[in-house]
């Protein structure tokens, strides 16, 4: 268990962890997200000491990290594929990790093999590929068999195989009853491996809930139908009290309703329906509009409107923060915009559910 209690972190003038307080629980993967420069790797230097809080704590199974006599055998953590020493070999480099923490050594085979690199075992890793490095980095996190494990980005650079096989062992780990808390900027993946997320945005606390409920709290689920006569479709369902929109292809998109009512309302008025689908968001939509408002650093396609021309401050009209689009009906936000003059994403959360699907 990681426990952290109004943990804050400032460097000069900017607060990079914002007084945040959960509880990393064992038995589960534990996602930890948010845009780029939310205050995750802080919050996970801190976790293992390597950076001091300015407030507050975070203890591993109640202790500091400080305080913990061996370890590699509480926490096991990748942080930085790099910080290996690049003239010694990946079997001295883990030699090194394992007797420092009293592991014996034939453990360092062992973790190579877990990770595949038992083959490259006695070269240097300044060689190696960006993908090599993480699994180095992951062989040491492993080395202790800790009953925390904990990740940041692992995935990055790795190729499909390995993005399988990371997943399948942090789930594995898991089901083992250990602590396992990874961030990552990959959505489709993160929703598939973790069950909990925690979600931070310019250092605060956004959400601290489980998977499911993240996803149904942050985003819209609603039914798209498609029929040779939309117009009466849609007197039917007005008739019902629903208020059907028209997506962009014609297909009408209705809340508040399950498709099951949907197709037997259909079925009563002798209404051809060529598709009837519950249309279920995805973690990256929930993310995206959870943190539309947190996001520090925003990229920009030639021609977007919020581009400022040469010479001019970016205008207040620019394009909707990626994921919230602007179909008709949809929610305005609030009147504060982003940093960067980009219009104001759609208010969010219960907002949905305010409208009660009308649209
Ligand atoms: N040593 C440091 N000195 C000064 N500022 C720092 C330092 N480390 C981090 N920061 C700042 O703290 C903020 C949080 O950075 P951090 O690296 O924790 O974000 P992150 O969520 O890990 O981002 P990313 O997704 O890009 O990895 C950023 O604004 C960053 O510039
Ligand atoms: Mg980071």
């Amino acid at each position: 268990m990681i426990e952290l209690r109004d943990l804050t972190k400032r460097y000069g003038p900017k607060t990079a962890v914002d007084g945040l307080s959960f509880t990393v629980r064992p038995g589960t993967v534990t996602g930890f997200l948010g845009p780029n420069g939310a205050g995750k790797s802080t919050t996970m230097r801190m976790v293992l000491g390597l950076d001091a809080p300015t407030r507050g704590d975070v203890r591993i199974e109640g202790k500091y990290y400080t305080e913990l006599k061996e370890p590699l055998h509480s926490i096991g953590a990748l942080l930085e594929a790099k910080g290996v020493h690049g003239g010694r070999s990946a079997y001295n480099h883990l030699l090194c990790l394992a007797q420092s923490n009293g592991i014996p050594e034939r453990r360092v085979g062992e973790v190579l093999e877990m990770v595949g690199l038992e083959g490259v075992a006695r070269k240097r890793p300044k060689g190696f590929s960006l993908g090599m490095g993480q699994r180095l980095g992951i062989a040491g996190a492993l080395l202790g068999d800790p009953r925390i494990l904990m990740f940041d980005e692992p995935v990055n650079g790795l190729d499909p195989e390995g993005i399988h096989w990371i997943r399948t062992l942090m789930q594995r780990l898991a089901r083992e009853g250990r602590t396992v808390f990874v961030s990552s900027h990959l959505m489709s993946e993160m929703a598939q491996t973790a069950e909990h997320l925690v979600v931070i945005g310019q250092g605060k606390l956004l959400a601290d809930t489980s998977m499911a409920q993240f996803i149904a709290e942050n985003s819209r689920t609603h039914v798209r139908v498609r029929t040779p006569e939309p117009e009466r479709m849609r007197d039917v369902l007005t008739a019902e009290g629903l208020r059907p929109a028209t997506g962009a292809d014609g297909a009408l998109e209705v809340d508040g309703a399950e498709a099951p009512r949907i197709g037997e309302l259909a079925a009563a008025h002798r209404l051809v329906l060529h598709e009837l689908s519950t249309q279920r968001a995805s973690l990256e939509e929930a993310f995206m509009r959870l943190t539309a408002q947190s996001v520090e650093y925003h990229g920009h396609a030639p021609g977007d409107g919020d581009m400022p021309a040469p010479g001019q401050p970016p205008g207040p009209a620019g394009g909707p923060a990626p994921g919230t689009g602007t179909g008709p009906g949809e929610a305005t936000g609030p009147a504060q915009g982003p940093p960067g003059g980009g219009q104001p994403p759609p208010a969010w959360g219960q907002d949905w559910r305010r409208r009660g699907g009308g649209r």
